[in-house]
């Protein structure tokens, strides 16, 4: 099997499993000015009548944006079980939803205005091929308008989590890990352009912005569980795990019982043979 059939295999297996992952665990997170990422996305590409979800997932980017009048909308996904989801929600019966790999897109050429995708495009492999099939899809001028993860932000929950989930991986057995996936070009601005750049589009904008997921203990324990390095680990090893983050966070959590959790997203806009259609903004947010 070549790395990017294993990476690939590993994603369908966990998303057969919990194919709604990302949104249940994501959608309540908050940036500074109270935009969650797929509200962030949404906003890049408010003036595209024509969209395309790349890893759509359980089709929550697509609801909302479902609420512009008139959108074609249109998702696709490596995980079968992730459109049969998006398909039940009533604002996508008229959105084309296909299983399918970004390397490979089951739609004609100049379909769309934008392809938006998030927390998916850090995960594909032959990510080239991945540029020159989104620059085939969309029409000249087209925007591209990624969230990728940007890791912890310090001095919080998510962070501590990260060290015993490296302690904890570091003693299952080998074939207990997941493969490495996707491309770490996509987790910078200067790889994003070298990947993006040859297929035709602009130089990427490129912001990074702080996402709260701070809660009570079940929500916290729900997000950060949702990781993949998680879904080989056996039952009990989970259970250590999260008896081990509640001990490890307990100096941090307020006498309500929230705990502070937080995680930086990347926010990644380009168009396709051309300038942006805007300036990146936001007081709280940096761009590098
Ligand atoms: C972390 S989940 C994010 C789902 C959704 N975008 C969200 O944020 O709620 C990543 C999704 O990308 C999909 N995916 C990963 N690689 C893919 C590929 N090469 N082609 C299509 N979908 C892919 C996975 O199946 C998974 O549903």
């Amino acid at each position: 099997m070549t790395t990017t059939a294993s990476q690939e295999a590993f994603l369908q297996a966990f998303h057969a499993e919990r194919p709604a992952v990302t949104a249940e665990a994501f959608g309540r997170g908050r940036a500074p000015d109270g935009r969650s990422s797929y509200e962030f996305l949404c906003d890049r590409v408010a003036g595209s009548s024509r969209v395309l979800d790349l890893g759509c997932g359980d089709g929550l980017l697509l609801e909302f944006l479902a609420r512009g009048d008139g959108r074609q909308l249109a998702g696709v996904d490596l995980s079968p079980q992730s459109p049969a989801l998006a398909r039940r929600r009533p604002a996508l019966s008229g959105a084309r939803l296909e299983e399918g790999r970004a390397q490979a897109l089951p739609f004609a050429d100049d379909s769309f205005d934008a392809c938006v995708s998030h927390m998916a495009l850090m995960l594909m492999g032959e990510i080239e091929q991945v540029a020159a099939e989104v620059a085939r899809v969309l029409c000249p001028g087209g925007v591209l308008a990624c969230v990728v993860g940007g890791g912890a932000v310090g001095g919080e929950s998510y962070e501590r989590f990260l060290g015993l989930l490296r302690r904890t991986i570091e003693e299952v057995p080998a074939e207990r890990r997941i493969p490495a996936l996707g491309d770490r070009r996509t987790r910078s601005r200067d790889g994003l352009d070298d990947v993006l750049g040859p297929a035709g589009f602009g130089a990427v904008s490129w912001e990074t912005v702080p996402i709260d997921l701070s809660g009570p203990m079940e929500e916290v324990w729900a997000a950060v569980s949702g990781l993949y390095d998680l879904g080989p680990l056996d039952g009990g090893t989970v259970e250590r795990l999260r008896e081990a983050f509640v001990a490890e966070v307990r100096d941090m959590t307020t006498p309500e019982g929230i705990v502070p959790c937080a995680f930086m997203i990347h926010l990644v806009t380009t168009r396709l043979g051309g300038t942006l259609p805007y300036s990146p903004s936001g007081s709280k947010s940096s761009t590098k």
